[in-house]
């Protein structure tokens, strides 16, 4: 039987299964019934010092769907929703309400701040007094923050990026992720900047920046508010492909530059072999958030059952295991065309009866194959 318990930066986590920062962690009713079905870990929604700056609107989501009318499938999800918008004292009571009743769980606060030291070392300091295990960063969300220079706009910025983790680091007695945006070309560099400057691991990725579509009868973009839309970040099953690209590529240059490091893996997780293949690419952990929305808490079970699933029909008894096993397999376009001439060259020898190896000599052959590799 497959076990499927971690330890991450000294956290230990019962599965590998986190909530993602987002909607299902947003007070502690939903973070205690995360921990009632038994998610690994929690992230809860991101907090900000001032909550009063944070006005949301509705609607804030839109689907994409995919099938026939009545059996559709959710592919892809839109939101333009802010952080949290509930005060930070509530929020740092909450905290410690829910340690109190899970002592022995791990709940990791998702932090915000403008580009102000002070802002940064007060949140880290107050939430790590209220209980929390351990921080994200959210260098990531796409849209609104950014107007104010957070989120993504500081993860666009390795500089910004680097001060920050380095204040933040500077106060901490918990571990840090760094959580990275999509929104970037290379994800490896804001990643190193985290690295660099003392996060403890990596979490990627925060959503897609992306406009849903346009409604054909009113023209207007959507998600409509009053006839207007911003562009939203973009999540579900359709960013994987993606995402895996993008957590493929925080792994290759944390296990040259970082070994030892963290990276929790994000981006379209609904099953247990989605999962897996994070982890083949070196997640020791995987968040789920739009997951939760759709499926609801209950899901983890069907992610705990589809992992174990995998790890027994493969033999592997614990995720270090395979951890980072496909990482391996990634080359580039130039070694594999070399290595399927070499493998057509290969081909041909053989259908030629042409010796490649020694192991190919047979003492009923030995003279032809002698000949044919006579040069005239
Ligand atoms: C409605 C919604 C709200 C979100 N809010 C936050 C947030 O407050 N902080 C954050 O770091 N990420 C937030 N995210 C991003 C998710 O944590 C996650 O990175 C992203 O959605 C990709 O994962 P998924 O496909 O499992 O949802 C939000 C996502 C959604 C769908």
């Amino acid at each position: 039987m497959a076990d499927l318990s971690v330890t991450v930066d000294g956290l230990k986590l019962p599965n590998p299964f986190v909530i993602g920062s987002g909607p299902p962690g947003t007070n502690a009713n939903v973070i205690n019934k995360a921990f009632e079905e038994g998610w690994g870990a929690v992230i809860a929604k991101t907090i900000s010092l001032d909550a009063s700056k944070v006005i949301n609107v509705a609607p804030r989501y839109a689907r994409m769907r995919v099938g026939a009318k009545g059996s559709e499938t959710i592919v892809g999800w839109q939101n333009i929703e802010l952080i949290s918008d509930r005060p930070f004292d509530t929020w740092i009571e909450e905290f410690k309400q829910v340690k109190q009743k899970y002592p022995d769980r791990i709940l990791i606060a998702s932090i915000m701040e403008e580009y102000n030291k002070d802002a940064w070392c007060e949140i880290v300091e107050r939430c790590q007094d209220a209980g929390v295990d351990a921080f994200e960063l959210n260098f990531s969300c796409p849209h609104g923050l950014p107007e104010r220079k957070m989120g993504a706009a500081m993860g666009q910025d390795c500089e910004v990026l680097g001060t920050v983790c380095g204040w933040v680091n500077g106060v901490s007695k918990k571990p840090v992720w760094a959580k990275m945006t999509p929104n970037i070309t290379h994800i490896e560099e804001p990643a190193r900047a985290a690295l660099r400057n003392g996060c403890e691991g990596i979490a990627a990725i925060n959503t897609i920046l992306c406009v849903m579509g346009v409604d054909l009868k009113t023209l207007r973009p959507e998600p409509t508010v009053e006839g207007y839309t911003t562009p939203g970040g973009y999540s579900c099953k359709a960013v994987r492909p993606i995402a895996l690209r993008m957590v493929m590529e925080c792994a290759r240059m944390m296990n040259k530059e970082f070994p030892g490091r963290s990276l929790s893996a994000i981006g379209g997780v609904e099953t247990g072999e989605d999962a897996a293949q994070f982890i083949l690419l070196g997640g020791s952990t995987v968040q789920v958030c739009t997951g939760v929305m759709i499926h609801g808490y209950g899901l983890v079970k069907e992610l705990c059952r589809g992992l174990s699933a995998f790890m027994d029909a493969k033999g592997f008894k614990t995720i270090e295991e395979f951890r980072g096993h496909s990482l391996q397999y990634f080359t580039t376009h130039a070694d594999l065309v070399q290595r399927q001439a070499s493998a057509k060259a290969l081909e041909k020898a053989a259908a030629e009866g042409r010796v490649t190896k020694d192991t190919q000599w047979t003492g009923e052959k030995f003279v032809e194959q002698s000949n044919k590799l006579v040069a005239n």
